[in-house]
């Protein structure tokens, strides 16, 4: 158990996906997993054990923004052990050429958010994916015959914002999207030496306004679900 946590060490396995949503995670963990047990809900943030094709697999809640990610995977890599995080996210895309459901692969989440600083005195804007796990995922999405992209996002701290079509930092380095997360999570991998990926599905355009109606949510974050978990497995293999 850690201070969030509320599972025994081994109730949680080494490869963990991480939605932001808790119902997400209960939804995948449910229609997806063997053996699926609930091994936390403090906060109701549950986190969802069972197998993936006999694989030990985790599939937890991140909340939202980088101070709520940072808190559950820290705890993750540092208390339970846990070798490679995985968020599975939604994102609104900066270019009008990229449609909604569009899955990306992080390559850099760029950001002005303190969380690295403040947490490891790392002066750095920007962090690259931990370990192998973004070069195992883009392997594995050729192999699925499912057309990402990979590139640079930008985690915002803040969903409302005056800049919010072109913020300075996400022009200058040609962010594909936006989300809330990735940040700190590269920061905390890489301080704990671990593994860490981010995969996104576009849910708006903050171009053109356009939105994912909530049953095409469904629809489209099945795809990125399918590609995180048969990635998930070669990973568990992997580490
Ligand atoms: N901005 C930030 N985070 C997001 C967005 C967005 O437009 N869409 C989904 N997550």
């Amino acid at each position: 158990m850690s201070v969030h946590i509320a599972a025994k060490k081994e109730e949680i396995a080494p490869v963990v996906l991480m939605p932001g949503d808790p119902l997400r995670a209960k939804f995948i963990a449910e229609n997806n997993l063997d053996n699926v047990r609930l091994v936390n809900s403090v906060r109701n943030i549950y986190f969802y054990t069972g197998t993936y094709k006999n694989v030990s697999v985790t599939i937890g809640a991140s909340g939202m923004g980088c101070p709520s990610i940072g808190i559950y995977s820290y705890e993750l890599y540092y208390e339970f052990g846990v070798q490679c995080i995985m968020r599975i996210g939604t994102c609104g895309s900066y270019l009008d050429s990229i449609p909604l459901f569009k899955v990306i692969n992080t390559d850099i989440a760029f950001s002005e958010s303190t969380y690295a600083k403040t947490a490891f005195d790392y002066p750095e804007d920007h962090f690259y994916h931990q370990g192998t796990a973004f070069d195992i995922i883009n392997q594995t999405a050729a192999a699925m015959n499912i057309p990402i992209l990979s590139g640079s996002i930008h985690s915002g701290d803040a969903f409302y914002r005056a800049d919010r079509e072109l913020p300075a930092i996400a022009k200058a380095n040609k962010c594909l999207a936006a989300e809330m997360e990735a940040f700190a999570l590269f920061a905390n991998a890489k301080y704990f030496k671990k593994t860490a990926a981010v995969l996104l599905t576009v849910s708006d355009n903050i171009i053109t306004h356009q939105v994912i109606s909530s049953e095409e949510r469904e629809r489209s974050l099945t795809t990125m679900t399918r590609l995180a978990l048969e990635a998930a497995h070669k990973i568990h293999e992997a580490i």
